[in-house]
């Protein structure tokens, strides 16, 4: 097994090649807010709340933590000022979205009151939904189904119950709890007599 050694805040760490630096920073316990990222899954870098700086040499540039990979001599910061505005603006666009439950949390911790953003035509009611795709790739990764999807696109752009695979989707359930936003709680009221 290569490894690789980087610092993250000024901690060294050594990391196995091929695995992200969020990774490597939660190996050091230090806490990279997430939406997208999931132990079981391929990162997708999909709600960008996990981005970094990095610096080679003497460039230094923001990435995407996830899926970006450790690299011998790398230094990371995960806090400082233009990482935690991009944060905040990224956190005040999905608040309208899904104001309740961990973003509002992430709200709060990054210090968010409100959000400078309204929800305009179709979906001027909040989805619930960050479209993270968690319970699409948890469905078709570690279930091996199609049973939840994406439909439609740019605002249009939902996740849904696959309709011919609705009754799998009430016995399984597995993806509910990964859920960020809360759609499925609304979900789950779907099947409410099932376990
Ligand atoms: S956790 Fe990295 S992009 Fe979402």
């Amino acid at each position: 097994m290569n490894t690789v050694t980087l610092k993250i805040n000024g901690r060294e760490v050594t990391a196995k090649e091929g695995t992200s630096v969020l990774e490597a920073a939660r190996s050091l316990g230090i806490d990279i807010p997430t939406l997208c990222a999931y132990e079981e899954l391929e990162s997708a870098g999909v709600c960008r709340l996990c981005m970094v700086e990095i610096t080679r040499g003497k460039k230094t540039r923001l990435v995407t933590s996830c899926v970006y990979p450790v690299e011998n001599g790398l230094e990371v910061q995960t806090e400082t000022d233009r990482v935690n505005n991009i944060r905040r603006m990224l956190i005040e666009l999905l608040l309208p979205v899904a104001p309740s439950g961990p973003i509002n949390a992430l709200a709060k911790r990054f210090g968010v009151e409100k959000s400078r953003f309204k929800l305009e035509g179709p979906k001027e009611a909040p989805t619930n939904c960050s479209l993270c795709g968690l319970c699409v790739r948890y469905c078709e990764q570690v279930k091996g189904e199609h049973a939840v999807g994406f439909l439609g696109r740019g605002v249009n752009r939902k996740v849904a119950l696959m309709a011919d695979k609705g009754d799998e989707c009430a016995f399984c359930r597995q993806c509910y709890s990964l859920c960020n936003s809360g759609r499925f709680v609304e979900m789950a009221e779907v099947f409410p007599d099932q376990p």
